[in-house]
């Protein structure tokens, strides 16, 4: 006879936690159930980067981060994202390739708090880099420039631990004045930009980047 050898059941991926293959209906148990799982990541998340903010206030008299945005995505524009990416739509799919669900935008003053805070969210224990993305080394053809991270963090639930994926996104003050008013009017417009628009908008952020760069080398 074979044993059957105990798994590690606290330690439960997000999938085990609902029928993933189900299809996806925006107002069934299983997504408002994965989207209370979103919501707690992005809470405890949040604390703890809450916790960075003042301590860099308190300990360093310092204002390391101004302040910090989150976000969980709208199901309909899960739904509209999935189907623009040829997903299947079901949770698995969504789970998998949806890496934005849970969003957090921090903003600091200085471009190397970017990587100060970085670096801080990734000796987080327990929490794993997915993905990283230097868009202030490599900027967007756009212009677009942060530092993008997607992580693994562990909610702790009473009869489980479940990995969560979350999208994190640093930028400078100057780059989320560029980025928010460009976003509305260029990268997800009403009206399609012209050639003409967006070179101006690449122009802008690069003497964004330039002004970034000159504010560093002050308080240097
Ligand atoms: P998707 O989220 O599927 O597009 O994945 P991706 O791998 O292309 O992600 P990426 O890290 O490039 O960008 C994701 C997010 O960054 C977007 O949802 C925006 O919030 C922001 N972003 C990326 N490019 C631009 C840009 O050109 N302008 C602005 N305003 N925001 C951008
Ligand atoms: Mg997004």
């Amino acid at each position: 006879m074979k044993i059957k050898v105990k798994e590690k059941t606290d330690l439960v991926d997000l999938k085990n936690f609902l029928d993933y293959s189900e299809s996806v209906t925006k107002d069934d148990d299983t997504f408002q159930k994965l989207m209370f799982v979103y919501k707690m990541a992005v809470k405890e998340l949040n604390t703890k980067i809450e916790i960075f903010k003042e301590e860099s206030k308190f300990l360093y008299n310092y204002d390391l981060i101004d302040h910090v945005n989150v976000r969980i995505k709208e199901p309909e524009s899960i739904i509209k994202k999935m189907k623009k990416k040829n997903l299947t739509l079901n949770y698995e799919q969504m789970i998998e390739n949806i890496n934005d669900i849970a969003g957090i935008r921090i903003i600091c003053p200085l471009q190397n708090d970017i990587y100060s805070i970085k670096n801080m969210i990734q000796e987080i224990p327990g929490l794993e880099t997915v993905k990283e993305k230097d868009y202030i080394r490599n900027p967007k053809p756009s212009g677009y420039s942060a530092y993008h991270l997607i992580v693994r963090t562990p909610v702790k639930l009473s009869k489980e631990v479940i990995y969560v994926k979350v999208e994190i996104q640093i930028r400078t003050m100057a780059m989320d004045f560029w980025s928010s008013i460009e976003h509305k009017m260029i990268y997800k417009p009403e009206e399609k930009p012209t050639k003409k628009q967006k070179k101006e908008w690449l122009n802008y952020a690069k003497t964004i980047n330039k002004l970034d760069q000159k504010m560093m080398l002050l308080r240097e």
